[in-house]
């Protein structure tokens, strides 16, 4: 399906579009199988939507929440996505504990804990090896360098189609990480992106040719719907 791009005038009204579509999707998922999966992206962008997410009266126990990526930190770093989203929103709702799934960070060897996780989505999705289960939502973000996810430019993450989850790296720093096809098997994927900083990323992603190794974000081509939010701070106009 083309993607919807929507460009909106500040990052309120980007955070306010993306509360629309992500209620809109999450009730849908819900009054038709009673239950919603949304995967959260990390970073900056995302906080005040989880900040508005926090005020919603949704049925929480009918909520699945999961990461798209993670930094190889402990959960209370000050780096962990899952902390973000903890105490923007999380520790904020009544949702369940176990409606909370994590990507692990605390083995010694992110592989195994990448394998833990696949497997721990294997079980939740009843999913075999090889086939990619379909989050209702998965919220990502880009960086400057087009990166999405813990997906970053020419690294053997971007290569990885068999499994669910990956290492990613950044700098030397480990990642965990979905993988393009997992991404790429979701109803609803949303791109929330701010900042003029962004603009020669979106102009190589939205470009007709530009090499996918080098601008990540290019992989992500969903089977379902694929929204990009942007502010009007990005200058770029499709
Ligand atoms: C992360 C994110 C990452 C993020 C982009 C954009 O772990 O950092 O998942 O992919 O979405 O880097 O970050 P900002 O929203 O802070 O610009």
């Amino acid at each position: 399906m083309n993607p919807q791009v929507e460009i909106l005038a500040d990052l309120p009204a980007l955070v306010d579009r993306a509360l629309e579509l992500v209620l809109e999707k999450l009730q849908s998922a819900i009054s038709t199988h009673n239950i919603a999966t949304i995967a959260l992206a990390g970073g900056s962008t995302p906080k005040p939507l989880y900040e508005k997410l926090a005020q919603q009266n949704l049925p929480w126990d009918k909520l699945h929440i999961f990461w798209g990526d993670e930094r190889y930190v402990a959960p209370e770093h000050p780096d962990s996505n899952q902390r973000m989203a903890r105490l923007a929103w999380l520790d904020k709702v009544p949702i369940p504990a176990e409606n909370i799934h994590p990507m692990p960070t605390d083995d010694a060897d992110p592989a195994i804990a990448a394998q833990k996780h696949e497997a721990d989505l294997q079980a939740f999705f009843n999913s075999k090896p090889g086939e990619f289960p379909a989050f209702d939502v998965i919220l990502l973000g880009i960086g400057d360098d087009a990166h999405t996810a813990s997906l970053f430019p020419h690294t053997p993450a971007l290569q990885v189609r068999d499994r669910l989850i990956t290492i990613g790296n950044k700098d030397g720093n480990p990642r965990i990480t979905f993988t393009a096809p997992l991404i790429n098997a979701a109803h609803t994927v949303i791109f929330m992106v701010a900042g003029a900083n962004k603009y020669n990323a979106l102009t190589q992603i939205f470009a007709d040719e530009a090499d996918e190794t080098t601008y990540p974000s290019r992989l992500i081509k969903p089977q379902g719907e694929l929204w990009w939010l942007l502010d009007q701070s990005t200058n770029f106009t499709k």
